[in-house]
């Protein structure tokens, strides 16, 4: 809970983010299972502010659609034509007072497509702003490279923030400043209100800056303060697909590093990716070559990878899960999954279940112990606990219009290649033989054998294929029989 609330949050996401080259609308792409502007107002939400507005323009009905999916607490303001961040930030205050809030007290400004920002941050700059008593706080970073950025201007006496002079409007020596812009400020909301009104447009691009605004507060004798970031890649903003490459990076780097740090094992962080929502207990360990998305959650010493992408999907404490593809999926404790199984939405696995190699299962409740060891689909099914399915079965579910059920009981033994043509229920203690078309129910502790009869014609080889090595080899086994068996002379025959 945070002590220093601001009244109110804006968002500024209007712009229509051009090189990004993509049909979607750029606070719509998404890096770590949530979109650049979800991270903003993830972010924006840790201060409990009492209004958080979003300014929307470009894309408007899609990024309004996505807030309310997301976060439905929040407004939308929008700006029709994109005349600034001054004028966006005007557009997101006259919508709250539209909606009657007051702006008494702080008002945060934060740009939509700078996702690695992170609440703590913001908290630092807000409560700089309360104990400095400042009109406005900028958050600054010192960068390697600061083209294009807005450059903060400080008097040389007493080192306070006099302007900050956009890229395209600055000097040579301006340009020569490494201490940049953010784009994220506290301010006063009444003061913020007031200066907005009188910023000019007689700029290089035209356009209303907020960071005007700076020097109109300033100049009317408020106080103006910095708070500068402590680690400047947190202020990346995102304009094109590298900057999105780049920042998903380091907020995989930033999610892996306080996974380690709280007692998870990641053998090749470089080759691992998570999303924001997954989670860990200690002890877990993530092979090679492992995504994990949503809100996948991984239990004590449960070891997944090498080779797994997993999506919503929970693995139990001290379960195993190799080379495996998983979405919505419940593993077990000391469950055992793959290599080569394929999870679907609706699997849930018992304590010590395993499904094994080749292995396919959709909405399938396996019980405690029970196990489908290789190449095999089970899709709509129930099965009991301590229970284990033949090599090769199928789980018939399907018959061309509706799904349908298969329900197997506990302590079953089913055979190798069997069908189970659903709706079809195999009581308790069943077994099936191998090979069987399983179309009618099985009553506890039968045998169900459902296969065409095995017949035996002797001598069929020697008669059909007279002089081939089967019929050579045959006639070797013959008791009692003195030919050699093919291959042991230089002409064995028969090949073709
Ligand atoms: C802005 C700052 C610059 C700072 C940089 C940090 C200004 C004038 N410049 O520059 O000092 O170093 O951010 O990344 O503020 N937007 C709107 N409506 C508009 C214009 C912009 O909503 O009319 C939104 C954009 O969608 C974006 C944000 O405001 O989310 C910043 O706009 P952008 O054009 O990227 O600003 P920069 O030129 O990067
Ligand atoms: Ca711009």
């Amino acid at each position: 809970m945070s002590a220093n609330r601001p009244a109110a949050v804006v968002v500024l996401a209007a712009g229509e983010g051009t090189r990004m080259k993509s049909a979607t609308p750029k606070v719509l792409h998404s890096l770590c299972g949530r979109s650049l502007v979800g991270h903003v107002v993830a972010a924006a939400r840790e201060l409990e502010p009492e209004h958080l507005v979003v300014v929307v323009g470009h894309a408007r009905e899609q990024v309004t659609e996505h807030l309310a999916e997301i976060d439905p607490g929040t407004r939308t303001a929008v700006q029709h034509e994109q005349n600034g961040t001054g004028h966006a930030v005007r557009m997101g205050l006259e919508e709250l007072a539209r909606s009657g809030a007051a702006l008494e007290g702080t008002v945060v400004v934060v740009c939509g497509d700078t996702p690695l920002l992170t609440g703590g941050t913001l908290q630092r700059l807000a409560d700089a702003h309360t104990s400095d008593s400042n009109a406005v706080t900028v958050l600054t970073a010192e960068v390697p490279d600061s083209t294009g950025y807005g450059r903060i201007v400080r008097d040389p006496a007493d080192g306070a923030v006099t302007a900050i002079v956009e890229h395209k409007d600055a000097t040579e020596a301006q340009r020569a400043i490494t201490e940049i812009n953010s784009g994220v400020f506290a301010f006063d909301g009444r003061l913020l209100t007031d200066a907005l009104g009188k910023v000019r447009t007689d700029n290089s691009q035209g356009e209303e800056y907020l960071t005007d605004v700076l020097g109109i507060l300033r100049e009317a004798g408020h106080r103006v303060g910095a708070a500068v970031a402590a680690d400047h890649r947190e202020i990346l903003g995102i304009n094109n697909r590298v900057q999105l490459a780049d920042a998903r990076g380091l907020l995989n780097e930033r999610l892996l590093r306080e996974a380690m740090l709280s007692g998870v094992t990641v053998m090749d962080p470089a080759s691992t990716w998570v999303d924001v929502a997954v989670t860990f207990e200690p002890d877990a360990v993530v092979h090679p070559g492992t995504q994990l998305h949503g809100s996948t959650h991984l239990a004590a010493n449960s070891e997944v990878g090498p080779g797994c992408t997993l999506t919503d999907t929970v693995v139990g404490a001290g379960a195993r899960v190799v080379n495996t593809v998983a979405d919505g999926a419940e593993i077990g404790a000391e469950a055992s999954v793959g290599p080569y199984a394929y999870l679907r939405p609706g699997t849930r696995l018992g304590t010590k279940a395993k499904a094994g190699t080749y292995v396919e299962m959709k909405n399938a409740k396996i019980g405690d112990g029970t196990k489908v060891p290789h190449l095999s689909y089970v899709g709509d099914a129930t099965i009991g606990e301590y229970s284990n399915i033949g090599a090769a079965s199928v789980f018939v579910n399907y018959d061309g219009v509706s799904k349908h059920h298969t329900t197997i009981g506990s302590h079953c033994r089913t055979g190798s290649d069997n069908m189970f043509v659903a709706p079809v229920t195999i009581g308790d203690g069943a077994y099936t033989a191998a090979g069987s078309v399983i179309t009618k129910d099985v009553p506890p502790g039968s045998l169900a054998v459902a296969r065409g009869q095995q017949r035996n014609i002797e001598g069929w080889v020697a008669r059909k294929r007279p002089g081939s090595a089967a019929a050579q080899a045959a006639a070797a086994a013959r008791p009692g029989s003195s030919s050699p068996k093919p291959g042991e002379e230089g002409e064995a025959g028969g090949g073709h």
